[in-house]
């Protein structure tokens, strides 16, 4: 990992702009999953760092821009960049990182530039997909599902498949191992919103909600509500909600097993992402830690 910070750090100075270097030196790190993933696939492609550092620095970018997008004032438990810079800084930084990761890519085999590039015209489109069904309730499970892969799995998608390329590794099975992880690892980041606190979190706790975001507990607590506690789900969605009705919430997902469920399918896509990489320990380990993280 310490080579991958030194290539991002690298990668920052050579855009050539102090503002960018400082303001950039104000974000935290974050978990790097999207690192550690590629360098265990790829542990000793002599490319794997710089392919590490791009995807973190995308992943960097699409989190600047989605923190403008949710109008979130934290992330990775400090203030996000919009809150204190405004959104035209932080969109403008988004933008920088995202072009000087493209550039980047030029200099790797063009089906692993075009793979890792794609990712983010997917997660791009995720994105839109997630604000335009923010507007109502959304109870379909299956069209929820499918912006998720979209939104969180496809980078990560990219990032398995791009290493396996470079090792010269199954690049199908490493791409249904890094779609099935991905797409378990959001279910798990909604499930941890209603569960968790912003302490823990670094980043706002049972906001998806208010922000219309209807993840996977609110759609299977949509299911089995009678007509008029769906009513009363109804007229909380998008609203900002105070402790008495995110309680509420909670006491009824819990009553109803909803957390329970959604658990079930993370665990659920989970498991077929260790079967599709069977032999490979470090890998499930990785599956492992992401499934008991509490942040
Ligand atoms: C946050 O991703 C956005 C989601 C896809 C849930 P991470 O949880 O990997 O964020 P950092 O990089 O560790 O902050
Ligand atoms: C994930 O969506 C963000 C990206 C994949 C860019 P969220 O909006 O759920 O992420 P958090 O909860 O803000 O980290
Ligand atoms: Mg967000
Ligand atoms: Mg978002
Ligand atoms: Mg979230």
């Amino acid at each position: 990992m310490q080579r991958v910070e030194s290539e991002i750090a690298r990668l920052i100075q050579e855009i050539d702009y102090d503002e960018v270097s400082r303001l950039f030196a104000t974000l935290s790190g974050g978990k790097r999953v999207r690192a550690k993933l590629i360098l265990k696939i790829a542990p000793d492609a002599s490319q794997a760092p710089l392919l590490a550092a791009i995807v973190e620095l995308i992943h960097a970018a699409s989190l600047l821009h989605d923190d403008v997008i949710d109008d979130a004032m934290t992330r990775r438990g400090t203030v996000s960049v919009n809150a204190t810079q405004g959104s035209k800084t932080a969109v403008m930084l988004g933008d920088i990182l995202y072009s000087k990761a493209f550039t980047e890519l030029v200099s790797f085999d063009k089906t692993i530039a075009k793979i890792v590039a794609s990712s983010v015209t997917a997660l791009s489109k995720g994105e839109m997909q997630d604000v335009k069904m923010a507007d109502s309730f959304n109870d379909d499970e299956e069209k929820y599902l499918r912006m998720l892969y979209l939104k969180t799995a496809t980078l990560i998608e990219a990032a398995a498949m791009a290493a396996a390329k470079l090792a010269g590794k199954d690049v199908e099975k490493h791409g249904v191992y890094g779609k099935n992880l991905g797409l378990s690892f959001q279910i798990i980041d909604d499930i941890l919103d209603i569960t968790s606190d912003e302490e823990t979190l670094g980043k706002p706790a049972m906001n998806d909600y208010v922000e219309g975001k209807c993840t996977l507990p609110y759609i299977y607590l949509y299911q089995v509500l009678d007509a008029e506690d769906r009513v009363k789900l109804l007229s909380l969605h998008g609203k900002k909600i105070d402790t008495e009705q995110t309680q509420w919430i909670q006491a009824r997902m819990h009553k109803h097993g909803c957390i329970l469920q959604s658990f079930e399918l993370a665990k659920k896509l989970s498991n077929e992402a260790m079967q599709a990489v069977a032999d490979d320990k470090e890998l499930i380990a990785i599956l492992e830690t992401m499934i008991q993280r509490s942040y």
